[in-house]
């Protein structure tokens, strides 16, 4: 599957089957999601990969729009101690973010569902998981991502919306 198909299939899923994730395939999502460009190349992202059950059950209930049935969950983190001096050091968000779409769109790839669940900016969110991962203070997640097999199919679509595209400057002229 070439990059624009997996982007445009890729779909938010929330129900999955039992069936586990081989880890080749974890670890190809993962290589996927490091090759993400980043500020400066700091690949300020870790990533926590959940296959434990109970801990599973405590991170989907962090926030109630997180609550599915997956069978692994991979939570994306911004690491403080490589984020970039102030006020640069904002771009993590941005980092992580494009470690996410890559980790989304290798899964499609593979015939794997997901769904992309935000932690940061909300501090309960964010906070409880870092309670239940015990994680350092330095470390901020970001990013729930529930990965599985599904039995169910979203068609695959763009949302493209010729009013949201801005051309400038096409006659030649200097905008005011
Ligand atoms: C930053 C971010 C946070 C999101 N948080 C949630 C979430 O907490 N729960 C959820 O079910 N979907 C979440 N989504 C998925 C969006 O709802 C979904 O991408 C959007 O509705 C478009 O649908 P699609 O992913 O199928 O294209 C999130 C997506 C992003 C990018």
């Amino acid at each position: 599957m070439d990059v624009r198909e997996a982007m445009l299939k890729r779909r938010s899923i929330r129900e999955f089957n039992d069936k586990p994730l081989p880890d080749e395939s974890i670890r190809e999502l993962l290589q996927s999601a490091m090759a993400a460009p980043s500020a400066h190349n700091r690949q300020p992202w870790e990533f926590y990969v959940v296959k434990n059950r109970p801990l599973q059950e405590r991170l989907r209930r962090v926030s109630r729009y997180s609550n599915m049935n997956s069978s692994l969950i991979i939570i994306v983190a911004g690491n403080q101690q490589r984020f970039m001096a102030p006020p640069a050091s904002d771009f993590w968000v941005q980092d992580c973010s494009a470690a996410v779409e890559n980790l989304l769109l290798s899964a499609t790839s593979l015939g794997i569902a997901s769904c992309w669940c935000g932690l940061f900016p909300s501090s309960g969110a964010s906070g409880k998981v870092r309670e239940i991962l015990g994680l350092e203070g330095h470390i901020i997640p970001m990013a729930l991502i529930h990965l599985g097999y599904s039995d169910l199919v979203a068609a695959p679509r763009t949302q493209y919306d010729e009013a949201r595209v801005h051309l400038i400057g096409e006659t030649g002229q200097t905008p005011e």
